[in-house]
């Protein structure tokens, strides 16, 4: 039996209309997901090593020549020092924020940023404040205030493409407030920007030149490559660190080699500049317009990437839109408080290489009547 007090945090979900939910929604055009190009519907080369599983964590019998490889390819691809993969995003936001941000330190982060970072935060023992989302005056007066403790290091984080909004982090400004000061580190979650941003897709701080201004890059496989995993980018002493003292690292099963053949068939269509990268650019571009043309331009959050979000406060409402945009065969899902703030309940629109422009013209046309009739 469920103890009281957590039926009672449950009956308040349903209460206040943000019961979550696992629904399956087959058969419904795609715009939803986070496949943002096609590659997880894609023919993958086999492992060559065809054990099924890992057998062990990454310092046991998980390890592989296999790794080593990848991790060489991926360090190789985004022009880092060095790559380690973690078998999720969460996995690695959750351990590289929790392991290198100790006692004493401090992290200032965007107020934005996902879960999985904000979980990190919880579990360093640094003392943490968050800075207004893309504020880069406001982060500038908590440096300013904050940032020069005595044996303090100072850990700024953000994200460089916002998964909940599609914008992009001030990534220059970024760079040049944390060079401004002695110890400060800046750490940039690329989860949906790998894949989007970038002629190979290569994310936004390799689009900018700035991989060796940043302290950590976190990059993760299980949205536009398609498949699951993900690796923290950084120096070579970063990742012996890691290795060394990062727990989500060290206590877990390793990935199994289907899903590191995985990753490396993605990083080969990367490299080879897969048609599908421009295909998607187009689609957002065309999207854009279209949003215009529909008269939704102020619903809309600007946005240049894959994300591209709707505001209808109210989760009723919000809900309601979405489950129009279903029945007529579009797989758009509601974003509810309190996953993001009251009143910014939304439609989030995830656009990929495959959708067409018909679809697109629909979509909005759906959300443009719905609203009309509120
Ligand atoms: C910005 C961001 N970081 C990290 C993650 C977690 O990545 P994963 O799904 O690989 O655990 C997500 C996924 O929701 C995300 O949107």
């Amino acid at each position: 039996m469920l103890p009281d007090k957590l039926l009672r945090k449950l009956g308040m979900r349903h209460f206040s209309g943000s019961m979550r939910e696992l629904k399956a929604h087959e058969n419904l055009i795609d715009f939803a997901s986070n496949d943002y190009l096609g590659f997880a519907k894609m023919p993958v080369e086999h492992a060559p090593d065809s054990k099924n599983g890992a057998t062990g964590s990454r310092l046991l019998s998980g390890h592989s020549k296999g790794f080593e490889q990848l991790e060489e390819r991926i360090a190789t691809f985004h022009k880092a020092e060095n790559a380690l993969i973690f078998n999720s995003g969460y996995d690695a936001n959750l351990g590289l924020i929790s392991s290198v941000a100790v006692r004493g330190d401090l992290i200032l982060y965007d107020e934005l940023v996902h879960a999985s970072i904000r979980d990190g935060i919880q579990l360093s023992m640094a003392r943490s404040l968050k800075y207004r989302h893309n504020d880069m005056e406001h982060l500038k007066i908590l440096l300013e205030k904050f940032g020069d403790g005595i044996e303090q290091e100072v850990y700024v984080i953000t994200e460089s493409v916002f998964s909940m909004d599609g914008d992009q982090a001030p990534l220059h400004q970024l760079v040049r407030l944390t060079l401004d000061i002695e110890n400060a580190h800046l750490i940039v979650d690329e989860a949906h920007a790998l894949g989007v941003i970038g002629e190979h897709g290569e994310g936004l701080v390799h689009h900018l030149g700035l991989e060796n201004e940043v302290f950590a890059r976190v990059v993760t496989y299980g949205k536009a490559m398609g498949c699951h995993g993900a690796a923290v980018l950084g120096s070579f002493d970063l990742t012996q660190y890691l290795i060394n003292f990062c727990r989500p690292f060290i206590y877990t099963t390793a990935l199994p080699p289907h899903a590191l053949a995985l990753i490396n068939t993605g990083y080969g269509r990367l490299e080879n500049g897969h048609e599908n990268i421009e295909k998607l650019q187009d689609v957002i571009h065309k999207f854009n317009r279209l949003v215009v043309q529909s008269g939704l331009r102020l619903r809309f959050r600007e946005s240049e990437t894959a994300i591209q979000v709707c505001i209808i406060p109210g989760n009723q409402k919000v809900k309601d839109t979405a489950t129009q945009l279903q029945r007529k065969g579009y797989d758009v899902r509601a974003i509810l408080s309190p996953t993001v703030p009251e009143g910014q309940e939304r439609l989030r629109l995830c656009l990929h290489s495959y959708n067409n422009l018909e679809d697109c013209e629909q979509v909005l046309q759906i959300i443009a009547k719905s609203l009309k009739n509120k």
